[in-house]
């Protein structure tokens, strides 16, 4: 199957994002029309180096890219200010200068992280964007959200920052486990939820295929996924209006449920989405906003695919006390809260989400005490 193109339009700054089978291996020579200099620096973390690392690097050297490589350990703690100075130490190391382009070869973590970099090294280098999850394939590699994590909580030390490509191999997604596959597919499906209901008609017949390595659908849904994205973006690029709070669509709750368990493997930022999607849709049929039908239909094929649904499913063996005040301070605490007054994303139904900031607090204790109980 062929390459597929998105554009992401943004005055001066547009980039493309490639998607399809076998790109790892191409990145090198979509990447040189774009370089000032043949010159990259791939930051890349220590899972994947070994599985694509050499790969990409080969992709390069074939197009006459002078390439290095600079390896960050797995898993969120790489966002963390120590992480960031030692890989800006690192980049610095290699003698970069104003041309040099960074290239993100990762999940999220390295994505974010290597944006952010891009954006104070020398004052700002270019840099593209590998992505090798599915998460990061369909969202956070695409929009230009960069950034670290604090003690203060995820991604408040950051900046907007686009990149100059994206290049999305779906081959890479075979070596993913089941479990962060299935959190990128929470991120696919918020697509079809947020104003796209044939596409969640779609993610219904198609989904189980998608996941168990149909590589058609993995290109058909991650293509639909970031031109949804893309075209948000393109109208909305820092979250001025509420337009690009949309995609933030089982976020709020989600947002709560990683922060009581940690922001760990306990559970998964899309897992966290999957099960805060399905809480936004019972919120809004407790409301009367959306059909129960709808909410219904949700929950049960997120759930049929393998995303946990219900909270006591959740947290594995340290099966935590769910608490609904607890949950409501969280919420409280997201920096999407506006002086303390909470933001959701409710919805009419599947694919007519909206942005709400006046919910009573007794409705959301309501809610979340039914699903603590569940
Ligand atoms: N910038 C944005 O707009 C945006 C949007 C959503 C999420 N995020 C951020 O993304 C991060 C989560 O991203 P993620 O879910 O991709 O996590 P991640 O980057 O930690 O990747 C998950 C795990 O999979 C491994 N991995 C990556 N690709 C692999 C492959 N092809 N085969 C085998 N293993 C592979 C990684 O090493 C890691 O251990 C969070 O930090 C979140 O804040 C950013
Ligand atoms: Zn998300």
């Amino acid at each position: 199957m062929s390459l597929r193109t998105v554009k992401v339009d943004l005055a001066g700054r547009g980039y493309e994002i490639a998607i399809g089978p076998k790109l790892l291996d191409r990145v090198g020579e979509l990447a040189r029309p774009l370089l000032a200099r043949p010159k990259v620096v791939i930051v890349t973390d220590e899972t994947v180096a070994p599985l694509y690392g050499s790969r990409l690097y080969q992709s390069f050297a074939k197009a006459g890219v002078e390439a290095s490589i600079a390896v960050v350990p797995a898993g969120e703690a790489s966002k963390e200010f120590d992480t960031f100075g030692q890989l800006m130490n690192a980049l610095l190391e290699q003698k970069p200068d104003r041309k040099t382009t960074l290239v993100a070869l990762g999940g999220g973590v390295v994505g974010d992280l290597t944006g952010f970099a891009a954006s104070v090294l020398l004052r700002g280098v270019n840099f593209i964007q590998v992505p090798t999850t599915l998460l990061a394939q369909v969202d956070s590699s695409v929009g230009g959200k960069t950034g670290i994590n604090t003690r203060h909580g995820k991604n408040l030390v950051g900046a907007f920052y686009q990149p100059r490509l994206v290049v999305a191999d779906t081959d890479v997604l075979d070596s993913l486990t089941r479990r962060e596959l299935l959190a990128g597919y929470a991120e696919v499906v918020k697509y079809g939820l947020i104003d796209d209901p044939e596409f969640f008609d779609w993610c219904e017949s198609n989904g189980p295929a998608l996941l168990a390595g149909d590589a058609a659908k993995r290109t058909y849904a991650i293509e639909l996924s970031c031109r949804a994205k893309a075209r948000i973006v393109a109208a909305d690029e820092r979250e001025t209006t509420d337009l690009r709070a949309l995609l933030n669509l089982g976020h709020t709750f989600g947002h709560a449920l990683e922060a009581e368990t940690g922001f760990g493997a306990d559970l998964l930022h899309g897992e966290a989405v999957g099960a805060g999607m399905a809480l936004a849709f019972d919120l809004s049929a407790q409301l009367g906003l959306c059909p129960a039908a709808d909410a219904e239909r949700v929950r049960r094929h997120l759930g049929a695919v393998g995303l946990p649904m219900r909270l006591r499913s959740i947290g594995g063996d340290n099966r935590r006390t769910w608490d609904s005040a607890r949950l409501i301070e969280h919420m409280r605490g997201d920096k999407k809260a506006e002086a303390g007054r909470l933001t959701f994303i409710l919805t009419r139904g599947i694919g007519r989400a909206f942005v709400t900031r006046d919910v009573e607090e007794s409705a959301l204790r309501r809610l979340l005490d039914g699903a603590i109980a569940a």
